[in-house]
């Protein structure tokens, strides 16, 4: 994303936040519990909506978002442990997480498959995975302005796609979806899943 991206990047979302973002967030990580693992972490604009109880280890790529994620951390004085690292590449052992959990991340994973995949390993039998993604809407013109939108979007938007089919991908990488719920005329999805 690069440093200045990084900056801007709370600014930029804070009107989506205002609005809805952060009440999802808030109901989507009510159910996280035990150890958890967040990829794309950002700059943790979820630190403040996962209940007290949780043990947090979070991952982002992009050191300039981890280190306004750090700033956030520190200013919430909230315990979790912040790592650079790619969800295509985990470096846990299989089955070392209760919950996993993606805000808006798999729309900028190069490989999604591959990174749920990944994240399908490190959760334990019946571990929980839960992700509030953009996505491609299912209806006309739209999807197709999303789709035809992508190719310049990802170059100015730190390889963020607005076209991936992110439910479809969770269904691939082995989860078995639990909730499907669509927000903001299908722009948004919630995801809870289980890994069996
Ligand atoms: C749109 S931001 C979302 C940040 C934050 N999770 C939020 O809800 O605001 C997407 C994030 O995914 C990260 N990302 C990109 N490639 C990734 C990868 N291979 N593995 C994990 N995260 C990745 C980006 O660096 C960026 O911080």
């Amino acid at each position: 994303m690069g440093s200045f991206c990084a900056q801007v990047y709370d600014l930029a979302l804070a009107p989506f936040e205002a609005v809805r973002l952060t009440g999802l967030r808030k109901r989507l990580l009510a159910g996280a519990a035990g150890r958890v693992l967040e990829v794309g972490f950002g700059t943790g604009a979820t630190l403040g909506a996962y209940p007290g109880h949780v043990e947090l280890v979070a991952l982002e790529p992009d050191a300039a978002m981890l280190r306004q994620a750090r700033k956030r951390a520190a200013r919430l004085k909230a315990p979790c442990r912040l790592l650079l690292g790619d969800a295509q590449h985990l470096p846990f052992r299989d089955g070392a997480f209760d919950t996993a959990v993606a805000s808006l991340a798999f729309c900028t994973v190069p490989d999604p498959l591959r990174g749920l995949r990944e994240v399908r390993r490190v959760l334990r039998p019946g571990g929980r995975f839960l992700a509030l993604e953009h996505v491609q809407v299912s209806y006309q013109p739209v999807a197709w302005l999303q789709a035809v939108a992508t190719p310049l979007w990802k170059r100015v938007a730190g390889g963020c796609h607005l076209d991936r089919h992110t439910l479809e991908t969770v269904q691939a990488a082995g989860f078995t979806v639990q909730v499907a719920r669509h927000h903001w005329l299908g722009f948004l999805l919630v995801v809870e899943a289980v890994r069996m």
